[in-house]
């Protein structure tokens, strides 16, 4: 039987195409990646963790379900290892932006063209950093998970770098053009209208406008 993952791993799965030569950085339980094995999606996966115990509880499913010769942890810190392998494509999720992009401020950065990317929160910040290092968004998908909210970012590099506006590094270039997203960035105002009324700063009023000028573009869609 194949393996049962959440919802949350799974909206990741639809993201890696055969030819992608994929480590999962911080697998913890190693699930997403006997799921992607065993559902034909790839035929091999690296997977790395730095907590021994973590990679040991992913070791010990890889075992379990018999992927040992297709699916291959490694203990390590980020990326510091995928020098040593043929990696090009990272999947690094359920994690905050800050941990995302402190395992991608590696030199073997340089290595990697596309990144399938989860974070459930700072998402301008990492952005940001995926913009300076020279990869462009291709995908956004908003992944409720619980009281949690999580951010699917697909990054990857093309032959230009994209230019975003503030509007579009706050609140994602591909999630405000998407009319399924009206609720999420209503009920956004809503919080946004709060700390506003609160804190009275230019930041918040800057959000609350930007939110406005959002909500009235995917309205007219
Ligand atoms: C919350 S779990 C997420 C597990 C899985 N990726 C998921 O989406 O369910 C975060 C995992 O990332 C690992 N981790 C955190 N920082 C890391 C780093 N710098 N390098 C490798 N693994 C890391 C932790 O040890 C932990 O197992």
């Amino acid at each position: 039987m194949m393996t049962k993952i959440s919802d949350r791993l799974k909206s990741l799965t639809k993201y890696i195409s055969p030819d992608d030569h994929v480590m999962d950085v911080g697998c913890d339980h190693a699930l997403l990646d006997i799921y992607l094995v065993e559902s034909g999606t790839i035929d091999k996966i690296y997977v790395g963790d730095v907590n021994p115990n973590a990679l040991q509880n992913g070791k010990e499913n890889i075992i379990k379900h018999g992927l040992d010769t297709k699916v291959f942890p490694i203990l390590s810190y980020g990326i510091e290892k995928i020098s040593e392998i043929e990696v090009d494509t990272l999947i690094i999720s359920g994690m905050g932006s800050k941990t995302i992009i402190d395992i991608l401020s590696s030199p073997n950065l340089d290595k990697v063209y596309k990144l399938i990317l989860q974070s459930n929160n700072n998402w301008e910040e990492l952005r940001r950093f995926l913009n300076e290092k020279g990869f462009n968004i291709f995908h956004e998908e908003i992944v409720p998970d619980g009281k949690k909210t999580y951010i699917n970012i697909i990054a990857g590099r093309d032959y230009t770098i994209d230019k975003y506006t503030d509007k579009e590094f706050t609140f994602g270039p591909k999630l405000i053009k998407d009319p399924n997203n009206l609720p999420y960035f209503e009920s956004l105002y809503a919080s946004c209208e709060e700390i506003y009324y609160r804190s009275k700063t230019d930041t918040a009023k800057e959000k609350l406008t930007m939110l406005e000028e959002v909500i009235e573009y995917l309205k007219n869609l």
